[in-house]
């Protein structure tokens, strides 16, 4: 049984956690040491370059992918401790996925009724539970008229709110997107991200969601930024840039550099500024660790999870708060 987390507390805990990859002889380090934490109820958005570790911290949230070193506790549990078999059944039973492109969420040939219907089928939820939860959920994501008609038929927002609905099926705590909006025009986009916020404050569903999106990440209740398999410092946010290029720092900023000659590098979609006579100290809320990355622990690569088996049914129930 799991234990009822105490108030307050985070549904998503990690703590000194490193990812390794193994490759031949060589190890690729994902994570470098991550501490954060996610509140029961939170929004969260990370942002961060190609090849941070944003897609691996959801792996490792998801049970899909184990830590090399370090706790990731999920709802009160380490999923280090947990067995093959327990951490398929916190896949099924706690997680809900969302991954970037449609082909991974949706089975093409199924109807969008039996696409949200299958998740239940594989947990043995009977029929007239099942309907009436796929309503349900069909109408969350405005797609109730669409019950019918196969993924092929929808436009690429639709089908990424068909998969919301999908990984909503089973009553999930925490709800993991992988950049849900990166092929999305801007109109779509915005509905994929209504579609969460719903879920996140009707259902009270955890969502972490990874984005390149600097605007989906606004719609987040809290965004953290990942560099290097690091958790960047917190940054401040700015009011809009005039016309000519002026802005006004915020007080730390100021007080790091006041009095000093400056100099920008842009990059990436990045403005770093630093003083122009120390070019190699960074300002410390843009700026990489200074400090040589601590050595990561050896690790094997974590094996294949495999399919989920059934276990006993948490939910009897989907039901919408009144
Ligand atoms: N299965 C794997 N085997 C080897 N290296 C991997 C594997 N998965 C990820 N990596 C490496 O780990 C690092 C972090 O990858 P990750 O997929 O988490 O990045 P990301 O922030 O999600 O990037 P993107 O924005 O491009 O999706 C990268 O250097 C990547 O090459
Ligand atoms: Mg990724």
């Amino acid at each position: 049984m799991r234990a009822p987390l105490a108030e307050g507390s985070a549904v998503v805990r990690f703590h000194h956690v490193f990812k390794v990859y193994r490759i031949v002889d060589t190890g690729v380090v994902a994570l470098a040491g991550v501490d954060f934490e996610i509140a029961e109820g939170e929004f969260l958005s990370l942002v961060g370059p190609s090849g941070s570790g944003k897609s691996t911290v959801l792996n490792l949230v998801g049970g899909l992918d184990r830590a090399s070193a370090g706790e990731v506790e999920v709802e009160g549990r380490d999923l280090g401790r947990l067995d093959e078999a327990e951490l398929t059944a916190h896949r099924r039973d706690r997680i809900g996925f969302v991954w970037q492109g449609t082909a991974r969420n949706l089975v093409p040939y199924l109807s969008l009724r039996e696409n949200v219907g299958l998740p239940l089928i594989a947990t043995g939820r009977g029929g007239s539970l099942r309907r009436r939860r796929v309503g349900e959920l069909l109408e969350v994501v405005g797609l109730a008229d669409r019950a019918g008609h196969t993924p092929g038929q929808l436009s690429g927002g639709e089908q990424q709110r068909a998969a919301v609905a999908v990984a909503l099926a089973n009553l999930p705590a925490i709800l993991l997107a992988d950049e849900p909006t990166a092929e999305l025009d801007s109109e779509s986009a915005e509905r994929v991200l209504s579609a969460f916020r719903d879920v996140n404050r009707e259902f009270g569903v955890t969502v972490a969601m990874v984005t390149h999106d600097l605007l989906a990440a606004r719609r987040a209740d809290r965004t953290i930024r990942i560099r290097d398999g690091r958790i960047a410092p917190d940054t401040h946010s700015l009011e809009p840039l005039s016309a000519e290029g002026s802005v006004e720092l915020p007080g730390p900023a100021v007080d790091a550099l006041a009095g000093s000659e400056l100099e920008v590098e842009v990059s990436d979609g990045e403005v770093r500024i630093r003083r122009r006579s120390e070019p190699a100290r960074r300002l410390p809320s843009v700026a990489r660790s200074a400090e040589p990355s601590p050595e990561p622990p050896d690790a094997p690569d974590a094996p294949e999870p495999p399919d989920a088996p059934s276990g006993p049914d948490p939910y009897s129930e989907f039901r919408r708060p009144d």
